[in-house]
């Protein structure tokens, strides 16, 4: 293994109460029933994907006008609550565990569906720290896609075989196993029947990666 790729959103910082906050205000304003156990569902897919499945509640049909504009309201709601995120948000274990790995050798990259990955990065005091960054701005497929996964390893100039794969969520898992990489799954991600690695937290990484 000589690259990691990091999953961003629940696994180097913890946003899904911010996606959870600005979806259901969208949600109540349309009166379109979500609640957390949909929300968990948004996890590691694109904004536009994640509108179709809080719509699946809707009582009528949207045009593709209407959705864009629901996906933009719902993002300006996202990152002004992404403005209180600090270096604070950033956890000592996973702060400890990246530099580690870095003083390791390994090459460092994320791997998010999000189109704030640089906002978050930069907001958690992490906007220099990766090697290569791919993100829900340079894909066309969402995970499951392995796309994402597979960009990030093309701008880290290796294969997918060198590259382990951090992911919280099963769509994550599932990009990783089509795109031949090994994947160290986190939380539900642990459920997954492809994944190479189950850790309890990341700073289980430093057992994987000697
Ligand atoms: C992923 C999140 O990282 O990014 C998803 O897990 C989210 O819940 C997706 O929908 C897209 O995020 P953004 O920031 O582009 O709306
Ligand atoms: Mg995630």
């Amino acid at each position: 293994m000589k690259a990691v790729i990091f999953d961003l959103d629940g696994v180097i910082c913890f946003t899904d109460k911010y996606h959870y906050i600005a979806w259901k205000k969208l949600a109540d304003k349309n009166g379109i029933y979500f609640d957390e156990e949909i929300n968990n569902r948004l996890r590691g897919v694109s904004r536009m994907d994640s509108l179709e499945i809080i719509l699946e509640r809707a009582e009528r049909e949207y045009s593709l006008e209407e959705k864009e504009a629901m996906a933009a309201e719902k993002n300006a709601t996202y990152v002004e609550l992404l403005k209180e995120m600090s270096p604070a948000d950033l956890s000592d274990e996973v702060k400890n565990t990246l530099e580690e790995l870095r003083t390791r050798g390994y090459k460092l990259a994320i791997g998010s569906s999000s189109k704030n990955t640089k906002m978050i990065l930069g907001q958690i005091g992490l906007g220099d720290f990766f090697d290569a960054i791919s993100d829900g701005t340079n894909i066309t497929k969402s995970k499951p896609d392995p796309e994402v996964f597979l960009k990030a390893a093309e701008f880290l100039g290796e294969k997918p075989g060198d590259c382990l794969v951090v992911e919280d969520a099963m769509a994550g898992i599932q990009a990783a196993f089509d795109g031949g990489f090994e994947s160290a799954g986190l939380g539900e991600a642990t459920g997954h029947p492809q994944v190479t690695h189950k850790m309890d937290s990341s700073k289980d990484l430093l057992e994987i990666c000697k």
